[in-house]
């Protein structure tokens, strides 16, 4: 294997228009980029994403990149497991904030890509191979309203998404596109123009928890490959221990009714983050009495995370998961998490954030690890559109 010849890291800016970074890694003959995502509705136990003092800037993250991490990683064979090993050995701290988990994912990912093109493998395969996947395409869960932190609380959840799950990425996204212009049409008649959120779906104001459901359940109309699914990211509306939905408190109790009713009403059949992040309870009991009917997913509860997952596993606090690379900082941490939920029987969603930069890593990992599904937001926006022109690319790689 090659060694590494080169490691830098530069600003760019993510969807939202905040900076995050861009980072280069070369050998003597290839190079490859990597940029890094950032969470707004982040889980407390995420991986510490460095910024600058003014909780805005990377120019620590990117410094950390340009001098340690460099100076450690020059020279060294392109091997990924033994890169993140020793990332992991430098930062030397259990949240990632000595390097910074964004400063460490971008090295990651970089590294992943040049191991594949040293290989001549495309990157889905490279990581199938690497964990002993059989790759497959996801199902496409486009969040098409956007409601809680991603626009100001305008609807009580925070993503209502239409999954699609045809034959293949191409069809899975004709068919989406379809239903969300079909949305588009029916939001402009009933609500004028409507603000867009940060995941580039529509957030118009609605009155009543089952108002957006109807109103996509019509936008889908007879479409038999598509079913409902929301993140409800609950940790984001629980306040003093009360969940506050359109300005009324409910409890844990209530609002798994809600969520049951929901199910029963609109086959709704994914769920995320239901509940505040260590409402375990609750997690639990919605696992046992919804989850052949849902997927119960956890994202805040998770985070990622092999130490937190195994415990969710254990504790039967949900039936999948969300995978989000930045939420743990490196990819063999990720691979290790994606193992003991599969060992489990768990599905996996690979997901983008809610500040995307045009990476498509995550992509070729929902292929890679043969992911259930993959949340990647509206195609208003360039950052989410990438990743679905790289599942319908890898569509004809398959085939090669
Ligand atoms: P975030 O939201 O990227 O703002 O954390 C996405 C999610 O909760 O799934
Ligand atoms: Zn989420």
């Amino acid at each position: 294997m090659a060694t590494i010849t080169g490691v830098h890291a530069d600003e760019i800016r993510d969807s939202r228009g905040n900076p995050t970074l861009e980072v280069t890694i070369t050998t003597e003959e290839y190079s490859a980029h990597a940029s890094v995502p950032s969470g707004k509705s982040s889980g407390t136990r995420e991986a510490c994403e460095l910024r600058d003092a003014d909780g805005v800037g990377v120019t620590r993250a990117i410094a950390n990149v340009n001098t340690v991490i460099r100076d450690a990683l020059l020279h060294v064979t392109i091997d990924s497991a033994q890169i993140d090993r020793q990332l992991i050995a430098l930062d030397g701290t259990k949240d990632k904030h000595h390097l910074g988990a964004n400063a460490m994912l971008g090295v990651s990912i970089a590294v992943m890509r040049l191991a594949a093109k040293e290989k001549a493998m495309p990157l889905w395969k490279y990581i199938a191979e690497l964990g002993g996947y059989t790759p497959g395409f996801p199902r496409l869960y486009m969040n098409m309203l956007n409601g809680g932190a991603h626009s100001s609380f305008r609807l009580p959840f925070q993503e209502y998404i239409v999954a699609v799950g045809a034959a293949g990425p191409r069809e899975s996204y004709a068919k989406a596109n379809a239903i969300f212009e079909t949305l588009g049409t029916l939001i402009s008649e009933r609500y004028g123009v409507v603000p867009m959120g940060d995941e580039g779906g529509y957030s118009p104001e609605m009155n009543g928890i089952e108002t957006p459901f109807a109103l996509l359940n019509e936008a889908m109309g007879a479409e038999a490959m598509a079913f409902l699914a929301i993140d409800a990211a609950a940790s984001e509306f629980f306040h003093d221990g009360k969940y506050v939905i359109e300005g009324a408190p409910h409890s844990s109790d209530e609002l798994f009714k809600i969520y049951e009713d929901l199910v029963k009403k609109f086959h709704l059949k994914s769920i995320e983050d239901p509940f505040d992040e260590v409402d375990f309870s609750t997690f639990h009991r919605i696992t046992t009495e919804l989850g052949t009917r849902a997927l119960i997913v956890g994202d805040d509860l998770t985070v990622t995370n092999p130490e937190i997952t195994k415990e969710m596993i254990a504790e039967h606090r949900a039936n999948g998961m969300i995978i989000k690379p930045n939420q743990v900082g490196t990819l063999t941490e990720v691979f290790e998490t994606v193992r003991l939920a599969k060992e489990a029987g768990w599905k996996l969603i690979a997901s983008h954030r809610s500040g995307e930069t045009e990476d498509t890593f995550i992509a070729d990992l929902a292929v890679g690890i043969g992911a259930y599904g993959l949340k990647a937001g509206a195609p208003t926006q360039k950052e989410r559109r990438v990743k679905y022109e790289r599942l319908i690319e890898i569509e004809k790689e398959f085939t090669q």
